[in-house]
């Protein structure tokens, strides 16, 4: 539970201050895939640096498994995926792992245990004897999260976990997060494209400018605003004056295929006074149909379409 949290860097050399937290207040309940959803500078590492106690925030106050921050009990039960993993890279994968049991003070036969069964469920089996600095940006975040999975955490906080993997490696890692949520673990994320957490998430936060824009399950989100009503007529047998009267009638855009007219009405249209017209005009009413916003309508809404980011919200850059 993370509640008014505030963070103001203050940048020494030209004493300018970045309001990277205006206010940022979320829960997270026990058992769900929390996605944490915002374009690149919107305050989401900042947030999971503040949750980790790496930094402290200006303002606010934040809880951990019951535990307020910061708390050595708590960060013990939670696994941890940095933006960018930095691991010695004159170590292996096992090594690392080792390294990172050791710090949560598990003993050697349960290190060796759960390293084995962490490489191998990553993927990394093959390049076990390896330096970490022969690895690629796709097999260093492997390794990151087999190291943020050592002390078998109740909560994983994974910041950016699909970037810089290929589809199939992103896929690979949403198996992964839905598996640790099936186990009963808490799963907290961040990412800046839309797909990664809304096929994954039971429920996301929408951060932007250093706040929580709306938060809810992706169905939730999506199922509140009604952007259009679209209909669809049968207009066989009408002459093509009277369609064209109908069309005229607005509001809304048409596009008539064949003997079928598809009218798309503004969702505040009186859609019963216009059917009933439409039915008095001979028209055969086929479908009427609310169109909800999608949720990356909601998205790029909520970021400002202006924000140059945009782009990479959706996966473009
Ligand atoms: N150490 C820092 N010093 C100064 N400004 C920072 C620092 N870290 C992040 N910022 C600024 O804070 C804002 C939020 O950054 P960040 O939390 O990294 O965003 P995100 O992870 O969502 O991309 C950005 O404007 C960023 O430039
Ligand atoms: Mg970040």
């Amino acid at each position: 539970m993370v509640t008014d949290l505030t963070k103001t860097y203050r940048t020494p050399f030209r004493r300018r201050k970045v309001e990277a937290l205006r206010g940022v207040s979320f829960r997270v309940a026990r058992g769900e895939i929390f996605g944490f959803l915002g374009p690149n500078g919107a305050g989401k590492t900042t947030t999971i640096r503040t949750l980790m106690s790496l930094i402290k925030p200006t303002g606010g106050t934040a809880q951990i498994l019951g535990h307020v921050l910061p708390s050595r009990a708590a960060r013990m039960r939670v696994g941890f995926l940095p933006e960018q993993p930095y691991f010695y890279d004159y170590l292996t994968v096992p090594e690392l792992l080792d390294l990172a049991g050791r710090l949560f003070g598990i003993d050697r036969a349960t290190r060796k245990k759960r390293a084995d069964f962490l490489i191998d469920r990553v993927g990394l089996g093959r390049a076990r004897n390896q330096n970490l600095k022969k690895f690629s940006k796709g097999m260093m975040q492997r390794a990151g999260l087999a190291q943020a999975l050592m002390n078998d955490p109740d909560l994983v906080v994974l910041d950016e976990p699909m970037s810089g993997l290929d589809p199939i490696g992103r896929k690979e890692v949403r198996d992964l997060i839905t598996e640790l949520r099936d186990q009963g673990k808490t799963v907290f994320f961040s990412s800046h494209i839309l797909t990664d957490v809304e096929s994954v998430a039971d429920r996301v936060a929408i951060v932007a400018r250093g706040q929580i824009q709306t938060e809810g399950t992706p169905s939730e989100l999506v199922a509140t605003t009604t952007i259009s009503v679209d209909i669809t007529m049968r207009v066989a047998g009408l002459a093509d004056d009277k369609v064209a009267a109908l069309v005229a009638r607005g509001p809304g855009k048409s596009r008539r295929v064949a003997d079928e007219l598809h009218v798309v009405l503004p969702a505040d249209a009186d859609v019963d006074a216009w059917l009933a017209a439409a039915h008095a005009d001979g028209a055969k009413v086929v479908s009427v149909s609310p169109r909800h916003e999608s949720l990356e309508d909601l998205f790029l809404r909520h970021i400002g379409s202006a924000d140059s980011s945009a782009a990479a919200m959706e996966g473009r850059v």
